[in-house]
Protein backbone atom coordinates (compact mmCIF):
# COMPACT_ATOMS: atom_id res chain seq x y z
CA UNK A 1 0.00 0.00 0.00
CA UNK A 2 1.47 3.35 -0.54
CA UNK A 3 0.86 6.28 1.39
CA UNK A 4 -1.81 7.57 -0.72
CA UNK A 5 -4.09 5.00 -0.32
CA UNK A 6 -5.60 6.27 3.29
CA UNK A 7 -7.24 9.30 3.36
CA UNK A 8 -5.43 11.95 4.15
CA UNK A 9 -5.27 14.15 7.88
CA UNK A 10 -4.06 16.85 5.84
CA UNK A 11 -4.39 17.79 1.98
CA UNK A 12 -2.29 20.66 0.17
CA UNK A 13 -3.33 21.47 -3.10
CA UNK A 14 -1.92 24.27 -5.37
CA UNK A 15 -0.48 25.73 -2.58
CA UNK A 16 0.79 29.35 -3.44
CA UNK A 17 2.58 32.17 -0.73
CA UNK A 18 3.67 35.60 -2.10
CA UNK A 19 5.57 38.18 -0.73
CA UNK A 20 5.54 42.40 -1.61
CA UNK A 21 8.97 43.32 -2.40
CA UNK A 22 8.47 47.14 -2.75
CA UNK A 23 6.10 48.41 -5.48
CA UNK A 24 4.99 46.19 -7.75
CA UNK A 25 7.85 43.41 -7.11
CA UNK A 26 6.19 40.33 -5.89
CA UNK A 27 8.19 36.96 -4.50
CA UNK A 28 6.71 33.51 -5.11
CA UNK A 29 8.55 31.67 -2.05
CA UNK A 30 5.66 28.82 -2.51
CA UNK A 31 4.78 28.01 -5.98
CA UNK A 32 1.26 25.36 -6.69
CA UNK A 33 2.69 22.85 -4.01
CA UNK A 34 0.74 19.87 -4.03
CA UNK A 35 1.16 17.14 -0.49
CA UNK A 36 -0.95 14.61 1.51
CA UNK A 37 -0.44 14.18 4.71
CA UNK A 38 -1.67 10.90 6.12
CA UNK A 39 -2.80 10.12 9.83
CA UNK A 40 0.15 9.80 12.08
CA UNK A 41 2.08 9.75 9.03
CA UNK A 42 5.72 11.80 9.15
CA UNK A 43 6.69 14.33 6.18
CA UNK A 44 9.97 15.53 5.82
CA UNK A 45 10.21 18.68 4.11
CA UNK A 46 13.51 19.51 3.11
CA UNK A 47 15.48 22.50 0.41
CA UNK A 48 18.18 24.29 0.88
CA UNK A 49 17.85 27.71 2.59
CA UNK A 50 15.46 30.10 0.96
CA UNK A 51 13.17 27.31 -0.95
CA UNK A 52 10.04 28.04 0.70
CA UNK A 53 10.06 25.64 3.48
CA UNK A 54 8.74 28.29 6.48
CA UNK A 55 6.82 29.90 3.87
CA UNK A 56 4.88 26.87 3.03
CA UNK A 57 4.73 25.56 7.24
CA UNK A 58 3.83 29.04 7.80
CA UNK A 59 0.51 28.91 5.42
CA UNK A 60 -0.48 25.34 6.91
CA UNK A 61 -0.34 27.59 10.22
CA UNK A 62 -2.33 30.74 9.02
CA UNK A 63 0.45 32.07 9.96
CA UNK A 64 1.01 33.80 6.54
CA UNK A 65 -1.86 34.05 3.90
CA UNK A 66 -1.83 32.30 0.98
CA UNK A 67 -2.49 33.44 -2.62
CA UNK A 68 -3.69 30.70 -3.75
CA UNK A 69 -4.71 27.26 -2.95
CA UNK A 70 -6.50 24.73 -0.08
CA UNK A 71 -5.01 23.30 3.28
CA UNK A 72 -7.67 20.47 4.27
CA UNK A 73 -7.67 19.10 7.21
CA UNK A 74 -9.96 16.08 7.46
CA UNK A 75 -11.61 17.85 4.38
CA UNK A 76 -12.54 20.85 5.30
CA UNK A 77 -10.45 23.96 4.07
CA UNK A 78 -8.74 25.87 6.85
CA UNK A 79 -7.51 28.56 4.90
CA UNK A 80 -11.39 29.65 4.42
CA UNK A 81 -12.38 28.46 7.89
CA UNK A 82 -14.44 31.29 10.33
CA UNK A 83 -13.14 32.25 13.81
CA UNK A 84 -15.13 29.27 15.19
CA UNK A 85 -13.86 26.31 13.13
CA UNK A 86 -10.48 27.76 13.37
CA UNK A 87 -9.64 27.71 17.04
CA UNK A 88 -10.65 23.88 16.66
CA UNK A 89 -8.27 23.41 13.78
CA UNK A 90 -5.39 25.42 15.82
CA UNK A 91 -5.56 23.39 18.37
CA UNK A 92 -5.39 20.13 16.19
CA UNK A 93 -2.65 21.65 13.94
CA UNK A 94 0.11 22.83 16.55
CA UNK A 95 3.76 24.46 15.59
CA UNK A 96 6.98 23.99 17.00
CA UNK A 97 9.55 26.08 16.05
CA UNK A 98 13.18 26.09 15.64
CA UNK A 99 13.92 28.63 18.54
CA UNK A 100 12.26 27.28 21.68
CA UNK A 101 13.34 30.64 23.61
CA UNK A 102 10.60 32.77 21.15
CA UNK A 103 7.80 30.13 22.00
CA UNK A 104 8.63 29.84 25.67
CA UNK A 105 8.05 33.03 28.01
CA UNK A 106 10.87 34.02 30.04
CA UNK A 107 8.71 34.89 32.55
CA UNK A 108 6.96 31.41 33.13
CA UNK A 109 7.57 28.13 34.75
CA UNK A 110 7.52 25.16 32.44
CA UNK A 111 4.19 24.00 34.49
CA UNK A 112 2.74 27.44 33.56
CA UNK A 113 3.21 26.83 29.84
CA UNK A 114 2.43 23.70 29.41
CA UNK A 115 -1.23 25.04 31.10
CA UNK A 116 -1.00 27.87 28.39
CA UNK A 117 -2.48 25.30 25.85
CA UNK A 118 -5.07 23.38 28.21
CA UNK A 119 -6.80 26.14 29.44
CA UNK A 120 -6.92 28.28 26.42
CA UNK A 121 -8.52 25.63 24.38
CA UNK A 122 -10.32 24.40 27.68
CA UNK A 123 -8.76 20.99 27.79
CA UNK A 124 -9.68 19.11 31.22
CA UNK A 125 -11.20 19.83 34.26
CA UNK A 126 -9.13 22.28 36.07
CA UNK A 127 -7.84 20.55 38.58
CA UNK A 128 -6.85 17.26 35.90
CA UNK A 129 -4.52 20.10 34.50
CA UNK A 130 -1.10 19.82 36.65
CA UNK A 131 -1.07 15.88 35.85
CA UNK A 132 -1.78 16.76 32.19
CA UNK A 133 1.06 18.82 32.13
CA UNK A 134 2.88 16.18 33.71
CA UNK A 135 2.14 13.66 31.14
CA UNK A 136 3.11 15.65 27.97
CA UNK A 137 6.61 16.26 30.20
CA UNK A 138 7.13 12.47 30.17
CA UNK A 139 5.54 12.45 26.68
CA UNK A 140 8.84 14.32 25.64
CA UNK A 141 10.83 12.42 28.16
CA UNK A 142 11.69 14.74 30.94
CA UNK A 143 11.11 14.20 34.46
CA UNK A 144 8.21 16.25 36.26
CA UNK A 145 11.32 18.01 38.43
CA UNK A 146 11.48 20.25 35.60
CA UNK A 147 8.05 21.24 35.89
CA UNK A 148 9.08 24.25 38.66
CA UNK A 149 11.86 26.04 36.24
CA UNK A 150 12.36 28.66 33.91
CA UNK A 151 13.88 28.48 30.43
CA UNK A 152 17.08 29.92 31.45
CA UNK A 153 17.38 27.19 33.52
CA UNK A 154 17.29 24.20 30.81
CA UNK A 155 19.37 23.34 28.14
CA UNK A 156 19.04 23.80 24.54
CA UNK A 157 17.84 20.45 24.20
CA UNK A 158 15.58 20.38 27.59
CA UNK A 159 13.86 23.51 26.19
CA UNK A 160 12.96 21.76 22.47
CA UNK A 161 11.56 19.08 24.30
CA UNK A 162 9.48 21.65 26.45
CA UNK A 163 8.70 23.50 23.39
CA UNK A 164 7.34 19.80 21.75
CA UNK A 165 5.20 18.79 25.23
CA UNK A 166 3.54 22.23 24.85
CA UNK A 167 2.40 21.32 21.84
CA UNK A 168 1.45 17.98 22.56
CA UNK A 169 -0.63 18.94 25.75
CA UNK A 170 -3.31 20.81 23.30
CA UNK A 171 -3.64 17.43 21.95
CA UNK A 172 -2.69 17.59 18.28
CA UNK A 173 -3.49 15.22 15.57
CA UNK A 174 -0.34 17.19 13.41
CA UNK A 175 2.31 19.04 14.47
CA UNK A 176 4.17 21.49 11.84
CA UNK A 177 7.75 21.27 13.21
CA UNK A 178 10.20 23.83 10.96
CA UNK A 179 13.70 22.78 11.92
CA UNK A 180 12.85 21.61 15.11
CA UNK A 181 16.69 20.62 15.70
CA UNK A 182 18.59 22.55 13.89
CA UNK A 183 20.05 24.47 16.68
CA UNK A 184 20.31 21.50 18.97
CA UNK A 185 24.21 19.86 18.74
CA UNK A 186 24.13 16.47 16.76
CA UNK A 187 23.30 13.39 18.84
CA UNK A 188 20.75 15.83 20.72
CA UNK A 189 19.08 16.32 16.94
CA UNK A 190 19.22 12.16 16.80
CA UNK A 191 17.58 12.17 20.39
CA UNK A 192 14.65 14.45 19.78
CA UNK A 193 14.33 12.82 16.37
CA UNK A 194 13.99 9.57 17.99
CA UNK A 195 11.35 11.32 20.22
CA UNK A 196 9.36 12.28 17.82
CA UNK A 197 8.95 8.86 15.89
CA UNK A 198 8.11 7.44 19.48
CA UNK A 199 5.18 10.03 19.54
CA UNK A 200 4.21 9.45 16.51
CA UNK A 201 4.03 5.74 17.70
CA UNK A 202 2.21 6.03 20.78
CA UNK A 203 -0.06 9.22 20.03
CA UNK A 204 -0.69 8.80 16.92
CA UNK A 205 0.54 12.65 15.91
CA UNK A 206 1.53 12.95 12.78
CA UNK A 207 4.63 15.69 11.79
CA UNK A 208 5.33 18.20 9.29
CA UNK A 209 9.15 17.80 9.98
CA UNK A 210 11.13 20.83 8.28
CA UNK A 211 14.60 20.83 7.47
CA UNK A 212 17.14 21.56 5.05
CA UNK A 213 19.40 18.82 6.62
CA UNK A 214 18.24 15.35 4.81
CA UNK A 215 20.88 13.35 6.92
CA UNK A 216 18.26 14.33 9.95
CA UNK A 217 14.97 13.66 9.04
CA UNK A 218 15.78 10.72 6.50
CA UNK A 219 16.05 8.39 9.87
CA UNK A 220 12.09 8.77 10.74
CA UNK A 221 10.63 10.37 7.36
CA UNK A 222 8.10 7.92 5.83
CA UNK A 223 7.81 10.45 3.27
CA UNK A 224 10.01 12.85 1.58
CA UNK A 225 8.78 16.50 -0.25
CA UNK A 226 12.03 18.35 -1.73
CA UNK A 227 11.37 21.81 -2.33
CA UNK A 228 13.21 24.00 -4.71
CA UNK A 229 13.13 27.70 -5.90
CA UNK A 230 9.47 27.54 -4.32
CA UNK A 231 8.75 24.22 -6.02
CA UNK A 232 8.02 20.70 -4.96
CA UNK A 233 10.12 19.25 -7.23
CA UNK A 234 10.12 15.80 -5.98
CA UNK A 235 7.84 13.59 -3.63
CA UNK A 236 7.58 10.15 -2.78
CA UNK A 237 8.06 7.72 -0.71
CA UNK A 238 11.26 8.07 2.01
CA UNK A 239 12.27 4.41 1.07
CA UNK A 240 11.64 5.76 -2.83
CA UNK A 241 12.90 9.68 -2.57
CA UNK A 242 16.29 8.79 -0.34
CA UNK A 243 17.22 5.19 -2.04
CA UNK A 244 16.42 6.22 -6.02
CA UNK A 245 16.17 9.87 -5.63
CA UNK A 246 15.03 10.82 -8.91
CA UNK A 247 15.48 14.53 -8.94
CA UNK A 248 19.37 16.17 -9.71
CA UNK A 249 18.76 18.28 -6.96
CA UNK A 250 17.73 15.35 -4.91
CA UNK A 251 20.39 13.50 -5.87
CA UNK A 252 22.54 16.41 -4.83
CA UNK A 253 21.63 16.55 -1.75
CA UNK A 254 22.36 12.68 -0.97
CA UNK A 255 25.55 13.28 -2.42
CA UNK A 256 26.22 16.01 -0.16
CA UNK A 257 25.32 13.73 3.53
CA UNK A 258 28.85 13.36 5.41
CA UNK A 259 29.26 9.28 5.25
CA UNK A 260 29.77 8.12 8.75
CA UNK A 261 32.74 6.83 8.25
CA UNK A 262 35.86 9.38 7.94
CA UNK A 263 37.58 7.49 5.59
CA UNK A 264 35.01 7.49 3.02
CA UNK A 265 35.15 9.91 0.10
CA UNK A 266 34.12 13.57 1.43
CA UNK A 267 30.74 14.99 0.57
CA UNK A 268 29.95 16.40 -2.49
CA UNK A 269 28.55 20.39 -2.09
CA UNK A 270 26.77 21.73 -4.66
CA UNK A 271 28.05 24.60 -6.44
CA UNK A 272 26.42 27.18 -7.95
CA UNK A 273 23.73 29.39 -6.19
CA UNK A 274 20.07 29.26 -4.83
CA UNK A 275 17.55 30.84 -7.97
CA UNK A 276 16.36 34.67 -7.41
CA UNK A 277 12.52 34.35 -6.78
CA UNK A 278 12.01 37.96 -7.49
CA UNK A 279 13.10 37.11 -11.33
CA UNK A 280 13.50 33.10 -11.46
CA UNK A 281 14.79 31.55 -14.34
CA UNK A 282 13.33 30.45 -17.83
CA UNK A 283 12.61 26.43 -18.25
CA UNK A 284 12.88 24.63 -15.02
CA UNK A 285 14.19 26.27 -12.12
CA UNK A 286 17.16 24.49 -11.34
CA UNK A 287 18.90 24.51 -14.79
CA UNK A 288 21.14 26.85 -13.74
CA UNK A 289 23.26 24.09 -11.89
CA UNK A 290 21.85 20.87 -13.36
CA UNK A 291 25.02 19.15 -14.99
CA UNK A 292 22.53 16.92 -16.56
CA UNK A 293 20.22 19.74 -18.23
CA UNK A 294 18.55 19.40 -21.50
CA UNK A 295 17.96 22.17 -24.51
CA UNK A 296 14.20 22.56 -23.52
CA UNK A 297 15.14 22.54 -19.16
CA UNK A 298 16.15 26.36 -20.57
CA UNK A 299 12.42 27.07 -21.96
CA UNK A 300 9.78 24.95 -20.92
CA UNK A 301 9.09 24.34 -16.60
CA UNK A 302 8.98 20.23 -16.21
CA UNK A 303 5.57 19.38 -15.04
CA UNK A 304 5.22 16.17 -12.26
CA UNK A 305 6.25 12.54 -13.91
CA UNK A 306 6.12 9.32 -12.21
CA UNK A 307 9.50 7.43 -11.83
CA UNK A 308 9.75 3.74 -11.68
CA UNK A 309 6.78 2.79 -9.74
CA UNK A 310 4.26 4.13 -11.68
CA UNK A 311 2.04 5.51 -9.75
CA UNK A 312 1.60 9.18 -10.30
CA UNK A 313 -1.04 10.03 -7.14
CA UNK A 314 0.43 12.16 -4.44
CA UNK A 315 1.20 8.96 -2.49
CA UNK A 316 3.16 7.53 -5.05
CA UNK A 317 6.85 9.20 -6.54
CA UNK A 318 6.63 11.87 -8.64
CA UNK A 319 9.48 13.84 -10.32
CA UNK A 320 9.73 17.31 -11.93
CA UNK A 321 12.05 16.87 -14.36
CA UNK A 322 12.36 16.54 -17.66
CA UNK A 323 14.69 13.28 -17.53
CA UNK A 324 11.81 11.81 -16.79
CA UNK A 325 9.09 13.36 -18.93
CA UNK A 326 9.79 11.46 -22.38
N1 LIG B 1 8.57 38.21 5.30
C1 LIG B 1 9.09 38.10 4.09
N2 LIG B 1 9.04 39.13 3.20
C2 LIG B 1 9.55 39.01 1.99
N3 LIG B 1 10.15 37.89 1.50
C3 LIG B 1 10.24 36.85 2.33
C4 LIG B 1 9.71 36.88 3.67
N4 LIG B 1 9.95 35.68 4.26
C5 LIG B 1 10.58 34.93 3.34
N5 LIG B 1 10.74 35.62 2.18
C6 LIG B 1 11.39 35.11 0.96
O1 LIG B 1 10.71 33.93 0.57
C7 LIG B 1 11.63 32.95 0.15
C8 LIG B 1 11.42 31.66 0.90
O2 LIG B 1 11.74 31.88 2.27
P1 LIG B 1 11.48 30.79 3.40
O3 LIG B 1 11.79 31.44 4.69
O4 LIG B 1 10.12 30.21 3.22
O5 LIG B 1 12.57 29.70 3.01
P2 LIG B 1 13.13 28.46 3.86
O6 LIG B 1 13.16 27.30 2.92
O7 LIG B 1 12.34 28.30 5.11
O8 LIG B 1 14.61 28.89 4.17
P3 LIG B 1 15.52 28.59 5.50
O9 LIG B 1 16.07 27.19 5.32
O10 LIG B 1 16.58 29.62 5.43
O11 LIG B 1 14.65 28.73 6.71
C9 LIG B 1 13.02 33.53 0.32
O12 LIG B 1 13.45 34.01 -0.93
C10 LIG B 1 12.81 34.68 1.26
O13 LIG B 1 13.69 35.74 0.97
S1 LIG C 1 14.36 19.53 -15.86
FE1 LIG C 1 16.38 19.66 -16.81
S2 LIG C 1 17.48 21.22 -15.65
FE2 LIG C 1 15.69 20.62 -14.45
S3 LIG C 1 16.48 19.05 -13.10
FE3 LIG C 1 15.65 17.99 -14.88
S4 LIG C 1 17.39 17.76 -16.27
FE4 LIG C 1 17.98 19.27 -14.74
MG1 LIG D 1 12.84 28.32 7.14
Amino acid sequence: MSAGDAVPLLSIRGLTVQYGHGRDATVTAVRNVSLDIPPAGIVALVGESGSGKTSLANAVLRLLPAAAGEVRLNGKDLLTMGRRELREARRRVQPVFQDPLAALSPRRTVLQSLMEPLTHFDIGAPRERDRLAADALSAVGLEPNLLQRYPHELSGGQRQRVALARALAAGPELVVADEPVSALDLPLQHRIIERIQALRERLGVAFLLVSHDLSVVRRVADAVAVMYGGRLVEHGPASRVLEHPAHPYTQALMRAIPHPDPNHAPPAVLGGEAPSLLTPPAGCVFHKRCSEALPECVTREPGFSATGDGDFSPGGHRVRCHLWDR
